[in-house]
């Protein structure tokens, strides 16, 4: 067992070899219970290799990996029923000419559930993840991908799992239906307690998430709440916002000149977001300084940092280089 009972997946020092090939080198991070957690990384940075590792599908070369306080190693029967996992969208095994309800019976009995418990369970939790009758009895090849993607998750959650490992569930789909699918995810997690990792290329992820990994080369290079990781950068999750009458290249190379001024983001096609240490002591600096070089602007104000402002402000790399980012 792990050290700290709170912990609901705990990830210590993980190594991965392929040969000679380590596809995490020493990973480390972990999630409480009822969270939902969001693995963020660029492709091949190892993100479906750790879920590969916490369903049991590969050992590590080194390190531990436990859930709910058991090693994934040694206890890989109990992994299968206290861990639930959703494939990429292209993995998808389910029975196209099958409904959700149908597809739900054939999963359940892996698990050795009798088919009325499987039903009640199916039909629950496709009710959370907003199917009617209508839904539920429909062939699958006759859904839409969000809709299937849903079939998916329900299928993952048939046996409640304690931990839901999702990867990739928004990709492929259209921006809608990805807040559409992260919004059934959060309602899962909230009405059914169950802790969510979910991998991802998109940004958006991390609205929803209580706590972010993000994986660069097999390798954790921030781990945090939003809130942590945003109040790293400069004015610990303030920014100024500048609105300018017409946005030019010697404008925002001026107004990079203000001192103080750290960075810089566009935020729309004449707005700034201007970082600085302490914005609200600086506010009337960079109006002053606006009116000194003649520069038009609208608005001035203090608006809170976003993540998207996060990742580009923060290289992936480790430090920060500094710099115009517009
Ligand atoms: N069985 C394997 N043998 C050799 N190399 C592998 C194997 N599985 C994964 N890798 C390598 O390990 C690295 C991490 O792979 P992984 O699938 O974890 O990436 P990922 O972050 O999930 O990427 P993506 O976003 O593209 O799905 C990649 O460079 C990949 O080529
Ligand atoms: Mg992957």
């Amino acid at each position: 067992m792990s050290g700290t009972k709170k912990r609901e997946i705990d990830i210590i020092d993980l190594k991965v070899a392929f040969g000679k090939f380590y596809a995490l080198k020493g990973v480390s991070f972990f999630a409480n219970k009822r969270e939902f957690l969001g693995i963020i990384g660029a492709s091949g940075a190892g993100k479906t290799t750790v879920l590969r590792v916490l369903t049991g599908q590969i050992s590590p070369t080194s390190g531990k990996a436990y859930i709910s306080g058991y090693d994934v190693t040694r206890n890989k029967k109990l992994i299968s029923l206290l861990v639930g996992y959703v494939p990429q969208l292209e993995h998808l095994s389910l029975y196209y000419d099958f409904s959700a309800l149908q597809n739900a019976q054939f999963f359940g009995r892996c698990f050795g559930l009798r088919p009325k418990e499987i039903d009640d369970r199916a039909r629950s939790i496709l009710t959370i993840l907003g199917f009617d009758e209508d839904l539920m009895t429909k062939r699958v090849s006759r859904l839409s991908g969000g809709e299937r993607k849903r079939v998916s998750i329900c299928l993952g959650m048939i046996h409640e799992p304690k931990v839901l490992l999702l990867d990739e569930p928004t990709t492929g789909l259209d921006a809608h239906l990805r807040h559409e699918t992260l919004n059934y995810l959060k309602e899962l997690n909230y009405e059914m307690g169950t802790t969510m990792v979910i991998i991802s290329h998109d940004l958006e992820v991390t609205d929803y998430c209580s706590r972010v990994v993000l994986l660069e080369n097999g390798l954790v290079s921030q781990f945090g709440t939003p809130q942590e990781l945003i109040s790293t950068l400069p004015g610990k999750g303030e920014s100024l916002k500048v609105v300018l009458n017409s946005m030019s290249q010697t404008f925002v190379e001026r107004l990079y000149s203000i001192p103080g001024v750290k960075y810089m983001t566009k935020a729309g096609r004449n707005t700034l977001k201007v970082f600085m240490n302490h914005p609200d002591e600086q506010l009337l600096l960079v109006v002053e300084a606006l009116n000194q070089m003649n520069i038009p602007f609208e608005e001035v104000s203090i608006v809170e940092a976003d993540f998207f402002d996060y990742f580009q402000v923060k290289p992936w790399k480790g430090e920060q280089t500094g710099g115009l980012l517009v």
